[in-house]
């Protein structure tokens, strides 16, 4: 049976990658998709998430959820995602009507719905829905299967702030309540994300792949001139995408069992995961944090999925 996930998410090329890789696997059942602020304001998140689903030709339903973070002020990010948080080539507006019902609601009814122990939350973005879900509905806490989310680094700091990635450090209040909800979390972290660089050859492969694949390829090119220019690296980190493809593929990833915590206290490192890779403490685990991922044949899954589409 296919794995059902609600994919949260603040679109964002790298999202919209991930949500095509979810929706050309069969695998995967993907039951909706809420939208939160973050890379840009939720306006334009939830009509990117639908401009993507419409891309690949599907009517999966995209909610709109929370505006803002849980306690400050939104942080965006058009520095890197550009104007529209989906710059590349322009897609049409999309027809695919916003659902009506808020996204927050959505998670809640469907965790309520689905039989205990059987979706999963895949997070994308700043965790303002799910946290203010559990917030809202204590009760559907212990109903989530596992939480799948892009967020925070170890050794590899951060890329908002030295001490913070941009997700966690968006709403880290937020973050606090997931990190902290006892639920099953897999993190897929700069540490890994980082070395899910696209490469020149790859770009060219998408390009020659269709309309999705040229629509692809200009996401990835527009977003690896704010990586290549900052970090000097090799190509654009597939963050998102490293979310659906550890739920197909955890063996092309490596990571451990530990503690992570979240800093919501300090001025300097507003936003850290505090994350005890080296179990120098007591505290017990609470996360799957990877550090590590195949990239070819985390490739080699985009291409053969993206191809399907
Ligand atoms: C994360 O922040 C966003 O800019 C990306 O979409 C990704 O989710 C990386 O720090
Ligand atoms: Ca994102």
């Amino acid at each position: 049976m296919a794995q059902k996930i609600i994919i949260d998410t603040d679109p964002g090329q790298d999202d919209a990658v991930a949500i095509l890789l979810a929706l050309a696997s069969r695998e995967i059942d993907l039951l909706g998709i809420t939208a939160v602020a973050g890379n840009v304001p939720l306006d334009l998140t939830q009509r990117n998430a639908r401009q993507v689903v419409e891309l690949a030709g599907r009517v999966t339903p995209v909610f709109a959820g929370c505006d803002a973070p849980l306690a400050r002020p939104l942080v965006t990010a058009e520095h890197v995602h550009g104007k529209t948080g989906l710059d590349g080539i322009a897609l049409p507006e999309p027809g695919l009507p916003l659902q009506s019902q808020h996204g927050v609601d959505f998670i809640i009814e469907t965790l309520r719905r689905e039989a205990p122990d059987s979706v999963t939350l895949c997070a994308l973005g700043p965790l303002t829905n799910i946290a203010t879900a559990f917030e809202r509905a204590p009760d559907i806490v212990e109903r989530v299967q596992r939480i799948v989310l892009m967020g925070g680094g170890c050794f590899e700091g951060g890329n908002i702030t030295p001490a913070a990635e941009f997700n966690i450090y968006v709403d880290p209040e937020a973050a606090k309540i997931v990190f902290g909800c006892g639920r099953p979390i897999t993190v897929l972290p700069l540490d890994a994300t980082h070395k899910a660089l696209t490469s020149r050859d790859w770009i060219a492969t998408m390009r020659g792949m269709g309309r999705i694949g040229e629509v692809v390829a200009s996401w990835t090119d527009f977003f690896e001139r704010f990586d290549v220019a900052k970090y000097g690296s090799e190509g654009a980190p597939l963050h998102d995408p490293c979310v659906i493809a550890w739920l197909l593929r955890p063996e092309l990833f490596k990571g451990r069992e530990i503690n992570v915590e979240i800093e919501t206290g300090s001025e300097l490192t507003l936003g850290m995961t505090v994350a005890d890779w080296w179990g120098v403490t007591d505290r017990p685990a609470n996360a799957l944090f990877i550090g590590d991922v195949d990239r070819d044949g985390f490739f080699d899954l985009l291409t053969e999925r993206i191809g399907r589409l």
